[in-house]
Protein backbone atom coordinates (compact mmCIF):
# COMPACT_ATOMS: atom_id res chain seq x y z
CA UNK A 1 0.00 0.00 0.00
CA UNK A 2 2.29 2.11 1.14
CA UNK A 3 4.72 1.67 -2.15
CA UNK A 4 1.53 2.60 -4.49
CA UNK A 5 2.08 6.32 -2.51
CA UNK A 6 4.86 6.53 -4.51
CA UNK A 7 3.81 5.16 -7.86
CA UNK A 8 1.22 7.79 -7.62
CA UNK A 9 3.23 10.82 -7.75
CA UNK A 10 4.10 12.33 -11.68
CA UNK A 11 8.14 13.93 -11.89
CA UNK A 12 6.06 17.31 -12.16
CA UNK A 13 4.41 16.84 -8.68
CA UNK A 14 7.82 15.98 -6.79
CA UNK A 15 9.81 18.67 -7.92
CA UNK A 16 7.42 21.65 -7.01
CA UNK A 17 8.98 24.27 -4.80
CA UNK A 18 8.06 25.10 -1.55
CA UNK A 19 5.81 28.42 -2.70
CA UNK A 20 3.60 26.22 -4.95
CA UNK A 21 2.57 24.44 -1.85
CA UNK A 22 -0.48 25.95 -0.26
CA UNK A 23 -0.26 27.08 3.48
CA UNK A 24 -3.71 25.19 3.43
CA UNK A 25 -1.68 21.81 1.67
CA UNK A 26 1.20 22.32 4.53
CA UNK A 27 -1.63 22.81 7.70
CA UNK A 28 -3.38 19.03 6.43
CA UNK A 29 0.27 17.35 6.01
CA UNK A 30 1.12 18.69 9.69
CA UNK A 31 -2.14 17.13 10.96
CA UNK A 32 -1.56 13.59 9.34
CA UNK A 33 1.56 13.35 10.75
CA UNK A 34 0.50 14.71 14.20
CA UNK A 35 -2.04 11.82 14.35
CA UNK A 36 0.92 9.29 13.44
CA UNK A 37 1.40 7.27 16.74
CA UNK A 38 4.95 6.22 14.79
CA UNK A 39 6.50 9.48 15.28
CA UNK A 40 9.18 9.96 17.19
CA UNK A 41 10.29 11.93 20.51
CA UNK A 42 13.42 12.18 20.55
CA UNK A 43 14.83 11.21 16.83
CA UNK A 44 15.19 14.21 14.81
CA UNK A 45 12.45 14.30 12.03
CA UNK A 46 10.26 16.28 9.40
CA UNK A 47 7.38 18.58 10.39
CA UNK A 48 6.36 16.97 6.93
CA UNK A 49 7.59 15.85 3.76
CA UNK A 50 10.67 13.73 3.43
CA UNK A 51 13.89 13.28 5.04
CA UNK A 52 16.91 12.06 3.99
CA UNK A 53 20.58 12.55 4.03
CA UNK A 54 22.42 14.34 7.24
CA UNK A 55 23.99 17.48 5.81
CA UNK A 56 26.58 20.42 7.01
CA UNK A 57 27.18 18.43 10.05
CA UNK A 58 29.77 21.39 11.83
CA UNK A 59 30.22 22.94 15.23
CA UNK A 60 29.99 26.73 14.87
CA UNK A 61 29.18 29.56 17.03
CA UNK A 62 29.19 27.99 20.13
CA UNK A 63 26.72 25.27 18.76
CA UNK A 64 26.05 22.60 16.38
CA UNK A 65 24.23 22.70 12.99
CA UNK A 66 22.68 20.01 11.49
CA UNK A 67 21.08 20.07 8.67
CA UNK A 68 19.22 17.49 6.20
CA UNK A 69 17.95 17.05 2.57
CA UNK A 70 14.03 17.89 2.83
CA UNK A 71 11.48 17.46 0.03
CA UNK A 72 8.81 19.67 1.21
CA UNK A 73 6.02 18.99 -1.16
CA UNK A 74 5.43 15.44 0.23
CA UNK A 75 6.75 11.93 1.38
CA UNK A 76 9.08 11.58 -2.07
CA UNK A 77 12.06 12.12 -3.20
CA UNK A 78 11.55 15.43 -5.33
CA UNK A 79 13.04 18.56 -5.20
CA UNK A 80 15.74 19.00 -2.66
CA UNK A 81 16.14 21.71 0.00
CA UNK A 82 18.77 21.69 3.43
CA UNK A 83 16.70 22.16 6.04
CA UNK A 84 18.60 23.80 9.28
CA UNK A 85 18.27 22.94 12.86
CA UNK A 86 21.14 23.95 15.59
CA UNK A 87 21.51 22.76 19.43
CA UNK A 88 23.73 23.54 22.13
CA UNK A 89 23.03 20.43 24.10
CA UNK A 90 21.26 17.50 21.66
CA UNK A 91 18.09 18.45 23.41
CA UNK A 92 17.09 21.80 22.95
CA UNK A 93 16.88 22.74 19.54
CA UNK A 94 16.21 26.10 17.27
CA UNK A 95 14.21 25.20 14.08
CA UNK A 96 15.55 27.84 10.97
CA UNK A 97 13.35 26.07 8.76
CA UNK A 98 14.52 25.90 4.77
CA UNK A 99 18.03 27.15 4.62
CA UNK A 100 19.42 26.11 1.16
CA UNK A 101 16.80 26.68 -1.41
CA UNK A 102 17.17 25.04 -5.18
CA UNK A 103 16.64 28.87 -6.74
CA UNK A 104 20.04 28.86 -9.33
CA UNK A 105 19.79 27.42 -13.09
CA UNK A 106 22.54 25.03 -11.90
CA UNK A 107 20.21 23.77 -8.57
CA UNK A 108 17.18 23.91 -10.17
CA UNK A 109 16.26 20.22 -9.45
CA UNK A 110 17.64 19.93 -6.25
CA UNK A 111 20.11 21.22 -3.67
CA UNK A 112 22.19 17.79 -2.80
CA UNK A 113 23.78 16.77 -0.14
CA UNK A 114 27.61 17.83 1.34
CA UNK A 115 28.94 18.37 4.41
CA UNK A 116 30.62 21.69 5.75
CA UNK A 117 33.83 22.65 7.67
CA UNK A 118 34.35 26.62 9.75
CA UNK A 119 36.39 29.43 8.68
CA UNK A 120 37.20 31.95 10.70
CA UNK A 121 33.77 33.74 11.17
CA UNK A 122 31.90 31.87 8.92
CA UNK A 123 30.64 28.15 8.25
CA UNK A 124 31.09 26.95 4.40
CA UNK A 125 28.56 24.82 3.51
CA UNK A 126 29.68 22.55 0.73
CA UNK A 127 26.60 20.94 -1.74
CA UNK A 128 25.75 19.62 -5.12
CA UNK A 129 24.17 21.59 -7.64
CA UNK A 130 21.59 18.97 -9.21
CA UNK A 131 20.84 20.41 -12.54
CA UNK A 132 18.66 18.35 -15.28
CA UNK A 133 18.45 19.18 -18.64
CA UNK A 134 15.53 18.28 -21.42
CA UNK A 135 16.63 14.86 -21.35
CA UNK A 136 16.22 14.33 -17.46
CA UNK A 137 20.71 13.85 -18.09
CA UNK A 138 21.96 14.87 -14.53
CA UNK A 139 23.98 18.17 -14.83
CA UNK A 140 26.20 17.79 -11.15
CA UNK A 141 28.17 20.34 -9.90
CA UNK A 142 30.04 21.38 -6.68
CA UNK A 143 29.18 24.90 -4.83
CA UNK A 144 29.43 26.41 -1.70
CA UNK A 145 27.07 28.66 0.12
CA UNK A 146 28.67 30.80 3.43
CA UNK A 147 26.66 30.83 6.40
CA UNK A 148 27.46 33.84 9.04
CA UNK A 149 27.10 34.24 12.72
CA UNK A 150 23.66 35.86 12.70
CA UNK A 151 22.41 32.54 10.63
CA UNK A 152 22.52 33.94 7.22
CA UNK A 153 23.08 32.00 4.24
CA UNK A 154 24.95 33.30 0.83
CA UNK A 155 25.64 30.93 -1.91
CA UNK A 156 28.57 31.90 -3.86
CA UNK A 157 27.78 29.53 -6.63
CA UNK A 158 29.64 26.74 -8.57
CA UNK A 159 33.29 25.64 -7.82
CA UNK A 160 33.85 22.12 -9.31
CA UNK A 161 32.40 21.17 -12.78
CA UNK A 162 32.21 17.76 -13.84
CA UNK A 163 34.91 17.22 -16.32
CA UNK A 164 35.82 12.99 -15.54
CA UNK A 165 32.90 11.26 -14.40
CA UNK A 166 29.11 10.04 -15.45
CA UNK A 167 26.06 12.33 -14.45
CA UNK A 168 26.53 10.76 -10.95
CA UNK A 169 28.50 13.02 -9.16
CA UNK A 170 27.64 14.50 -5.86
CA UNK A 171 28.19 14.71 -2.24
CA UNK A 172 30.86 16.67 -1.22
CA UNK A 173 32.81 16.61 2.05
CA UNK A 174 35.41 18.80 2.61
CA UNK A 175 38.21 19.19 5.41
CA UNK A 176 41.77 21.06 5.88
CA UNK A 177 44.74 19.99 7.03
CA UNK A 178 47.51 22.26 7.81
CA UNK A 179 47.00 25.05 5.07
CA UNK A 180 45.75 22.61 2.58
CA UNK A 181 42.19 21.80 1.79
CA UNK A 182 40.76 18.82 0.72
CA UNK A 183 37.58 17.49 -0.79
CA UNK A 184 36.07 13.55 -1.21
CA UNK A 185 33.05 13.52 -4.07
CA UNK A 186 30.85 10.34 -4.69
CA UNK A 187 31.23 9.37 -7.81
CA UNK A 188 30.76 6.66 -11.18
CA UNK A 189 33.82 5.87 -13.21
CA UNK A 190 33.72 6.41 -16.99
CA UNK A 191 34.12 2.18 -16.56
CA UNK A 192 30.31 2.57 -14.40
CA UNK A 193 32.60 1.80 -11.06
CA UNK A 194 31.62 3.37 -7.47
CA UNK A 195 34.83 5.75 -6.34
CA UNK A 196 35.52 8.67 -3.82
CA UNK A 197 37.20 10.94 -5.73
CA UNK A 198 40.07 13.44 -3.84
CA UNK A 199 40.37 16.80 -4.52
CA UNK A 200 42.54 19.51 -3.41
CA UNK A 201 42.55 23.08 -2.97
CA UNK A 202 44.70 26.08 -1.01
CA UNK A 203 42.33 28.98 -1.69
CA UNK A 204 39.13 27.07 -1.51
CA UNK A 205 38.28 28.39 -4.73
CA UNK A 206 40.67 26.16 -7.42
CA UNK A 207 40.27 23.13 -6.95
CA UNK A 208 42.85 20.72 -8.11
CA UNK A 209 41.10 17.05 -9.15
CA UNK A 210 43.72 14.24 -8.15
CA UNK A 211 41.37 11.26 -8.47
CA UNK A 212 39.87 8.39 -7.18
CA UNK A 213 41.63 7.27 -3.79
CA UNK A 214 43.25 4.08 -4.59
CA UNK A 215 41.86 1.11 -2.07
CA UNK A 216 41.80 -3.00 -2.66
CA UNK A 217 38.26 -2.29 -3.58
CA UNK A 218 38.33 -0.53 -7.15
CA UNK A 219 35.65 -2.68 -8.66
CA UNK A 220 32.99 -2.55 -5.96
CA UNK A 221 29.36 -1.05 -6.94
CA UNK A 222 28.46 1.24 -9.61
CA UNK A 223 28.38 3.97 -7.54
CA UNK A 224 29.52 5.19 -4.48
CA UNK A 225 27.40 8.10 -2.39
CA UNK A 226 27.76 10.53 0.30
CA UNK A 227 31.92 10.28 1.12
CA UNK A 228 33.08 10.75 4.23
CA UNK A 229 37.23 10.72 4.78
CA UNK A 230 38.65 11.71 8.34
CA UNK A 231 41.27 10.59 10.54
CA UNK A 232 40.18 8.93 13.85
CA UNK A 233 42.47 7.83 16.70
CA UNK A 234 45.62 7.50 14.29
CA UNK A 235 43.45 6.17 11.61
CA UNK A 236 42.56 7.34 8.26
CA UNK A 237 38.63 6.32 7.78
CA UNK A 238 36.87 6.39 4.44
CA UNK A 239 33.09 5.74 5.03
CA UNK A 240 30.88 5.55 2.02
CA UNK A 241 27.63 4.11 1.09
CA UNK A 242 28.00 1.67 -1.96
CA UNK A 243 25.06 1.08 -4.27
CA UNK A 244 25.18 -1.72 -6.60
CA UNK A 245 27.13 -4.57 -3.85
CA UNK A 246 26.06 -7.97 -2.22
CA UNK A 247 28.00 -10.59 -0.77
CA UNK A 248 26.60 -14.50 -0.15
CA UNK A 249 27.59 -14.32 3.71
CA UNK A 250 24.52 -14.34 6.35
CA UNK A 251 25.32 -10.54 7.52
CA UNK A 252 26.56 -8.43 4.96
CA UNK A 253 25.25 -5.79 2.13
CA UNK A 254 21.86 -7.27 2.56
CA UNK A 255 20.02 -3.75 1.86
CA UNK A 256 18.95 -2.08 -1.28
CA UNK A 257 21.98 -0.04 -0.90
CA UNK A 258 24.87 -0.40 1.81
CA UNK A 259 27.23 1.71 4.42
CA UNK A 260 30.62 0.69 4.57
CA UNK A 261 33.95 1.67 5.73
CA UNK A 262 37.69 1.19 4.91
CA UNK A 263 40.70 2.28 7.53
CA UNK A 264 44.25 2.61 6.65
CA UNK A 265 47.29 4.04 8.23
CA UNK A 266 46.63 7.25 5.60
CA UNK A 267 46.00 8.20 2.73
CA UNK A 268 49.29 9.21 0.39
CA UNK A 269 48.25 12.47 -1.14
CA UNK A 270 51.26 11.65 -4.25
CA UNK A 271 50.23 7.85 -4.79
CA UNK A 272 46.70 8.31 -3.85
CA UNK A 273 46.70 4.97 -2.51
CA UNK A 274 45.02 4.15 1.17
CA UNK A 275 47.79 2.75 2.88
CA UNK A 276 47.85 -0.44 5.53
CA UNK A 277 44.58 -0.93 4.30
CA UNK A 278 42.17 -3.08 6.72
CA UNK A 279 39.23 -5.70 5.81
CA UNK A 280 36.31 -3.92 4.57
CA UNK A 281 33.39 -3.13 7.37
CA UNK A 282 29.85 -2.69 7.57
CA UNK A 283 28.87 0.23 10.66
CA UNK A 284 25.28 -1.30 10.62
CA UNK A 285 23.68 -4.36 10.04
CA UNK A 286 19.68 -3.27 10.43
CA UNK A 287 17.26 -2.17 7.94
CA UNK A 288 17.43 1.29 7.59
CA UNK A 289 21.02 2.94 7.64
CA UNK A 290 21.90 5.06 5.07
CA UNK A 291 24.09 8.60 4.39
CA UNK A 292 26.11 8.82 7.53
CA UNK A 293 27.77 11.80 7.91
CA UNK A 294 30.61 13.11 10.60
CA UNK A 295 32.09 16.17 12.22
CA UNK A 296 34.29 17.43 14.80
CA UNK A 297 32.84 19.34 17.93
CA UNK A 298 34.36 21.84 20.24
CA UNK A 299 35.65 18.85 22.81
CA UNK A 300 37.39 17.40 19.77
CA UNK A 301 34.61 14.08 19.37
CA UNK A 302 34.22 13.02 16.02
CA UNK A 303 30.44 12.58 16.23
CA UNK A 304 28.61 10.86 13.19
CA UNK A 305 24.38 11.05 12.22
CA UNK A 306 23.18 9.06 9.58
CA UNK A 307 19.62 8.80 7.46
CA UNK A 308 17.54 6.20 9.08
CA UNK A 309 15.83 5.72 5.67
CA UNK A 310 17.04 4.36 2.42
CA UNK A 311 16.39 5.42 -0.87
CA UNK A 312 13.66 3.46 -2.99
CA UNK A 313 11.73 2.40 -0.26
CA UNK A 314 8.19 3.65 0.93
CA UNK A 315 7.95 3.26 4.97
CA UNK A 316 4.29 3.03 6.24
CA UNK A 317 4.58 6.67 7.67
CA UNK A 318 3.94 8.24 3.96
CA UNK A 319 0.20 7.97 4.38
CA UNK A 320 0.86 10.12 7.44
CA UNK A 321 2.62 12.39 4.65
CA UNK A 322 6.12 12.19 6.72
CA UNK A 323 8.91 9.81 5.92
CA UNK A 324 12.46 9.32 7.17
CA UNK A 325 14.63 10.59 10.21
CA UNK A 326 17.89 11.26 11.42
CA UNK A 327 19.56 8.45 14.01
CA UNK A 328 20.57 9.30 17.33
CA UNK A 329 23.76 11.49 17.33
CA UNK A 330 26.95 9.05 18.16
CA UNK A 331 30.63 9.62 18.82
CA UNK A 332 33.29 7.59 17.22
CA UNK A 333 36.73 5.66 18.10
CA UNK A 334 38.81 3.32 16.15
CA UNK A 335 39.54 0.27 17.87
CA UNK A 336 40.89 -2.59 16.66
CA UNK A 337 40.19 -1.15 12.87
CA UNK A 338 36.55 -1.28 13.99
CA UNK A 339 34.79 2.19 14.27
CA UNK A 340 33.10 2.30 17.50
CA UNK A 341 29.87 4.10 18.06
CA UNK A 342 28.32 5.61 20.84
CA UNK A 343 25.22 7.38 21.24
CA UNK A 344 26.01 10.69 22.78
CA UNK A 345 26.70 11.08 26.65
CA UNK A 346 24.36 14.56 26.21
CA UNK A 347 20.81 11.86 25.53
CA UNK A 348 21.56 10.17 28.97
CA UNK A 349 19.77 13.94 30.12
CA UNK A 350 16.36 12.40 28.52
CA UNK A 351 16.11 9.31 30.52
CA UNK A 352 13.51 8.79 32.81
CA UNK A 353 13.60 6.91 36.27
CA UNK A 354 14.98 3.62 35.64
CA UNK A 355 12.69 0.62 35.90
CA UNK A 356 14.62 -2.80 36.62
CA UNK A 357 12.88 -5.66 35.93
CA UNK A 358 12.64 -9.05 34.49
CA UNK A 359 10.80 -11.02 31.83
CA UNK A 360 7.92 -8.95 30.56
CA UNK A 361 7.02 -5.11 31.03
CA UNK A 362 3.24 -4.24 30.14
CA UNK A 363 2.61 -1.09 28.61
CA UNK A 364 6.15 0.63 28.60
CA UNK A 365 6.58 4.39 27.32
CA UNK A 366 7.34 3.28 23.49
CA UNK A 367 9.92 6.05 23.99
CA UNK A 368 12.74 4.19 25.93
CA UNK A 369 16.59 3.25 26.47
CA UNK A 370 17.19 -0.64 27.44
CA UNK A 371 20.48 -1.76 29.09
CA UNK A 372 21.26 -5.42 29.02
CA UNK A 373 24.60 -6.96 30.36
CA UNK A 374 24.93 -10.15 28.71
CA UNK A 375 27.01 -12.99 29.31
CA UNK A 376 24.31 -15.84 28.16
CA UNK A 377 24.30 -17.82 25.13
CA UNK A 378 20.44 -17.27 24.21
CA UNK A 379 17.78 -14.80 24.63
CA UNK A 380 15.36 -12.79 23.13
CA UNK A 381 13.94 -9.07 23.00
CA UNK A 382 10.69 -8.93 21.97
CA UNK A 383 8.05 -6.01 21.41
CA UNK A 384 4.74 -6.62 20.71
CA UNK A 385 0.69 -6.05 21.13
CA UNK A 386 -2.24 -7.74 22.16
CA UNK A 387 -3.22 -9.38 18.80
CA UNK A 388 0.59 -10.92 18.17
CA UNK A 389 2.58 -8.52 16.13
CA UNK A 390 6.20 -7.54 17.21
CA UNK A 391 9.23 -7.29 16.28
CA UNK A 392 12.34 -9.74 17.66
CA UNK A 393 15.74 -9.06 18.62
CA UNK A 394 17.52 -12.93 18.87
CA UNK A 395 20.70 -13.56 20.37
CA UNK A 396 22.68 -16.86 19.77
CA UNK A 397 25.90 -17.83 20.55
CA UNK A 398 27.65 -16.40 17.64
CA UNK A 399 24.80 -14.27 15.89
CA UNK A 400 22.33 -11.63 16.56
CA UNK A 401 19.00 -11.45 14.31
CA UNK A 402 16.37 -9.06 13.92
CA UNK A 403 13.15 -10.16 12.47
CA UNK A 404 10.49 -7.51 11.28
CA UNK A 405 8.05 -10.44 9.86
CA UNK A 406 5.59 -10.15 12.27
CA UNK A 407 5.19 -6.62 12.24
CA UNK A 408 1.24 -5.15 11.43
CA UNK A 409 2.94 -3.72 8.28
CA UNK A 410 5.33 -5.38 6.83
CA UNK A 411 7.13 -3.37 3.86
CA UNK A 412 10.15 -3.60 1.83
CA UNK A 413 9.98 -7.27 2.14
CA UNK A 414 11.28 -7.85 -1.25
CA UNK A 415 14.80 -7.24 0.63
CA UNK A 416 14.26 -9.38 3.46
CA UNK A 417 12.69 -9.75 6.79
CA UNK A 418 15.33 -10.54 8.75
CA UNK A 419 19.06 -9.16 9.28
CA UNK A 420 21.85 -10.74 11.06
CA UNK A 421 25.02 -9.88 12.99
CA UNK A 422 28.09 -11.77 14.06
CA UNK A 423 28.38 -11.64 17.62
CA UNK A 424 31.80 -10.99 18.33
CA UNK A 425 31.95 -12.21 22.46
CA UNK A 426 29.64 -13.73 24.92
CA UNK A 427 29.85 -11.34 27.54
CA UNK A 428 28.68 -7.89 26.54
CA UNK A 429 26.85 -4.94 26.93
CA UNK A 430 23.41 -4.63 24.89
CA UNK A 431 21.91 -1.07 24.43
CA UNK A 432 18.47 -0.43 22.49
CA UNK A 433 17.13 2.68 21.93
CA UNK A 434 13.15 2.41 21.28
CA UNK A 435 11.36 5.41 19.66
CA UNK A 436 7.97 4.88 18.58
CA UNK A 437 8.56 2.95 15.49
CA UNK A 438 12.46 3.03 15.49
CA UNK A 439 15.13 1.20 17.00
CA UNK A 440 19.01 1.30 17.04
CA UNK A 441 20.46 -1.59 18.91
CA UNK A 442 24.27 -1.10 20.13
CA UNK A 443 26.33 -4.55 19.86
CA UNK A 444 29.18 -5.99 20.27
CA UNK A 445 30.51 -3.04 22.04
CA UNK A 446 29.37 -0.50 19.44
CA UNK A 447 31.33 -2.09 17.01
CA UNK A 448 27.99 -2.93 15.33
CA UNK A 449 24.57 -1.12 15.58
CA UNK A 450 21.58 -2.68 13.85
CA UNK A 451 19.51 0.62 13.14
CA UNK A 452 15.67 0.34 11.77
CA UNK A 453 12.01 1.34 11.53
CA UNK A 454 9.56 -1.11 12.82
CA UNK A 455 5.74 -0.64 12.30
CA UNK A 456 3.65 -2.17 15.26
CA UNK A 457 0.00 -0.97 16.13
CA UNK A 458 -0.78 -0.05 19.60
CA UNK A 459 2.55 -1.53 21.01
CA UNK A 460 2.25 -3.00 24.56
CA UNK A 461 4.57 -4.96 25.64
CA UNK A 462 8.70 -4.96 26.05
CA UNK A 463 9.65 -8.85 26.99
CA UNK A 464 13.34 -10.42 27.65
CA UNK A 465 13.00 -13.46 27.56
CA UNK A 466 15.96 -14.35 30.12
CA UNK A 467 16.19 -14.08 33.79
CA UNK A 468 19.15 -11.58 33.69
CA UNK A 469 17.97 -8.13 35.21
CA UNK A 470 17.12 -4.99 32.47
CA UNK A 471 17.13 -1.72 33.25
CA UNK A 472 14.71 0.45 31.22
CA UNK A 473 14.41 4.03 31.50
CA UNK A 474 11.59 5.94 29.86
CA UNK A 475 13.11 8.77 27.18
CA UNK A 476 12.11 12.74 27.04
CA UNK A 477 11.52 14.48 24.20
CA UNK A 478 13.48 16.56 22.16
CA UNK A 479 12.47 20.37 22.15
CA UNK A 480 12.35 23.39 19.93
CA UNK A 481 11.19 21.96 16.67
CA UNK A 482 8.22 20.03 14.94
CA UNK A 483 7.83 17.16 17.92
CA UNK A 484 4.54 15.81 19.44
C1 LIG B 1 21.86 9.77 -0.89
C2 LIG B 1 21.57 10.77 -2.00
C3 LIG B 1 22.81 11.61 -2.31
C4 LIG B 1 22.19 12.85 -2.89
C5 LIG B 1 20.95 13.01 -2.08
C6 LIG B 1 19.78 13.61 -2.80
O1 LIG B 1 20.72 9.38 -0.22
O2 LIG B 1 21.12 10.10 -3.15
O3 LIG B 1 23.73 10.98 -3.14
O4 LIG B 1 23.03 13.97 -2.79
O5 LIG B 1 20.60 11.72 -1.62
O6 LIG B 1 18.71 13.83 -1.92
Amino acid sequence: MAREAKKNWTVGQRYRRLEDISHTQITEMMEKRSLDNGYPNYHIAPAFGLLNDPNGLCYFNSEHHIFYQWTPVGPVHGMKYWYHLSTKDFIHFTDHGAAIHPDQDHDSHGVYSGGAIVENDKALLFFTGNKRDENWKRIPTQCYATMNTAGEIEKKGIIIENDHYTEHFRDPKVWKQGDDYYMVVGAQTQDLKGAMILYHSQDLSKWEHKGPIKTTHNDFGYMWECPDFFELDGQAVMLFSPQGVSSSNPYDFKNVFSVTYLVGDRVNFSSMELEGEQSIRQPDYGFDFYAPQTYVDDKGRRILYAWVGLPEIDTPSVKHEWAGMLSLPRELRIENGFMVQKALEELEALRGEAIEFTGTLQQPSNSFYLSLDIDIVEFSIELGNSVGDKIEFKVTEDEFTLDRSQMSEIYAEEFGLTRKAPRLSLTQQIEVYVDQSVIEIFINGGKHTMTSRFFIDDLSYLKVSTSLKSTYYPMKSLSGFNLK
